[in-house]
């Protein structure tokens, strides 16, 4: 059983600021977030729900640079385009904010000073490569070279395509400069590093004692610990990003991935107006969710802890669910090959409940790779959302239209079948809300369409066409139904939940009304509104 504060706070993977948000993001991040922030207002919780766009990086600025943009027009177009690509999802933020606001900078500066003051961060000489001609560092994406471990030409120097592996400054063979092609030379520079080896203790204990954390990965996070942990090198000598605030430090800025995170806190206390006074308190008294992709476990499970103990003010989160890849048709994604399919292009084609329910039922609840698949696409919308929900939801409008005029009739005579129906109403009730509180989205939408399957089992047993005089009952309890698989649906499909309680002639949404509202039955006399067919096949 878990427990909760009364206030929840749900954070998903901030997006880099440079390409489009594609069905892997949505698989693997945005979906669950969003399906368990709707769960939790469904149940009547604060919540809040934040995200926004990772804006600081060598690849960032090297992009803008190449379209002549500054960095900040450059990260402006992408926040808004996530924005607009989300929220035609449906997945809505209380606040989508960017790493490089304001708010976040202060906040991030001030952390670093507090973790250097306390003996956390030490400075250390490095050699990095150095370009002579265009006069400037060379770190990550500004070099290019071959992998020293499978021999791949081309490589960034901060990790291989072909290998997967991740390189460490100065590792890669015959380094070239970026932008001009010439050869770097090394030169020694000042750089600030984060005593992540000195956490290694507090971190077992946190990962041992924190049971609602992800077990698959906890395991192979210790092992890490087991391996022995670096200290990372937060600085990079560029001009976008957080500068250091120090004054031997001009020049140089953090690294992106000491910012990032702290913009889950920045931007939480943001929206609550708590940024000045008060954030610590609504933090801590907060139960955090921070959804990630499984290539992110390292920063969620070791750095993002890491620094939180050392600063010392903000609870260290209460759960970090991991999800697996997405392959399309069984394929790694890859922008660079073009084997991807964007939410633009998904939309072009499909209402964005299709996406929602397809990537709902397929992604499971660790990190197990998923597949999207045209063909199991089109059978799954086919044979569940058009035969099953939709088929009922439609049958039971339309007869109680035909029959009953509109009106909710009363149910007299409540019989054996009423009574089954109602029995695996809460059986699928009660899996239902277990398996969301575990944040097992995929089990929980097959309760889902197993009581829908009930009900159209039962619609077809009574047969209220063929006695009309006795179809009263038959049409109340479909109706109610309805307004519960409505409910239901809510996380899942948004879209489609609003169209069926404004089908049943109910005022508000389910959201308002609550998951208790499963239990108030529509009042006979009640009118309900016009059928309208929900899914069309693909
Ligand atoms: O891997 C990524 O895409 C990063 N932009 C995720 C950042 S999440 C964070 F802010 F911690
Ligand atoms: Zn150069």
């Amino acid at each position: 059983m878990v427990i909760l504060n009364n206030r929840v706070i749900i954070t998903a993977a901030l997006p880099y600021a440079n390409s489009d948000l594609h069905i892997g993001h949505i698989a693997s991040t945005y979906l669950p977030a969003d399906i368990l922030y709707r769960y939790m207002k469904l149940k009547g919780l604060e919540t809040i729900h934040i995200c926004a766009s990772d804006d600081f990086g060598t690849p960032i600025l090297i992009a803008a640079e190449k379209q002549g943009k500054t960095p900040e027009e450059y990260v402006d177009y992408w926040n808004r385009r996530f924005r607009e690509d989300l929220h035609s999802l449906g997945i809505d933020y209380d606040l989508f904010d960017r790493t490089s606001s304001r708010e976040n900078i202060s906040f991030v500066q001030a952390f670093f000073t507090r973790l250097y003051r306390k003996g956390y961060i030490y400075v250390s000489d490095v050699d990095q490569f150095y370009c002579e001609y265009d006069k400037k560092f060379l770190p990550d994406r500004y070099v290019k070279g071959k992998c020293p471990y499978c021999g791949a030409e081309d490589q960034y120097s901060d990790g291989c395509e072909v290998c997967g592996r991740v390189l460490q400054p100065g590792q890669i063979l015959s380094p070239k400069c970026s932008i001009c092609g010439r050869e770097p030379i090394k030169k020694s520079t000042k750089h600030y590093f984060f005593k992540l080896s000195a956490f290694s203790e507090s971190l077992k204990e946190w990962l041992t004692q924190n049971k609602n954390l992800q077990q698959d990965a906890v395991k192979y996070v210790l092992n890490w610990i087991e391996d022995g942990l670096q200290d990372w090198d937060i600085t990079r000598d560029i001009s976008w990003g957080v500068p250091i605030p120090l004054e031997e430090a001009k020049g140089k800025v953090l690294y992106g991935w000491f910012d990032n995170h702290l913009c889950y806190i920045t931007t939480a206390l943001k929206y609550a107006g708590k940024l000045d006074e008060g954030g610590k308190e609504f933090w801590n008294s907060s139960t955090i969710y921070h959804f990630i992709g499984k290539d992110i476990v390292y920063h969620h499970y070791l750095f993002l802890p890491a620094m939180r103990i050392g600063h010392g003010d903000f609870k260290l989160p209460d759960f970090i669910p991991v999800r697996g890849h997405l392959l399309l048709e069984g394929k790694k994604i890859s922008k660079s090959r073009n084997w991807v399919i964007t939410i633009r292009e998904f939309l072009e084609k499909y209402p964005a409940d299709y996406l929602r329910y397809y990537l709902a039922r397929v992604v499971s609840s660790d990190q197990t790779d998923c597949n999207f698949d045209w063909v199991d696409f089109r059978e799954k919308i086919n044979n569940e959302l058009v035969a099953n929900i939709g088929n009922f939801v439609y049958r039971s409008l339309s007869f109680a239209k035909k029959s009953s005029g509109q009106i909710v009739p009363r149910a007299d005579k409540v019989g054996k079948e009423e009574e089954e129906l109602e029995k695996s109403f809460r059986k699928a009730f009660a899996s239902y809300t277990e398996a969301m509180d575990s944040l097992n989205f995929d089990r929980a939408l097959k309760y889902i369409l197993e009581f829908s399957d009930s009900c159209n089992q039962y619609f077809q047993k009574k047969e209220p066409w063929k006695n009309p005089s006795d179809s009263s009952v038959t049409i109340y309890f479909s109706l109610n139904s309805v307004k519960r698989i409505s409910i239901l649906l809510y996380p899942f499909l948004p879209f489609t939940s609003s169209r069926i309680w404004a089908q049943l002639g109910l005022k508000g949404s389910a959201v308002e009304h609550g998951i208790s509202e499963v239990d108030r039955m529509i009042s006979p006399g009640q009118k309900v509104g016009e059928p309208e067919i929900l899914f069309s096949k693909v």
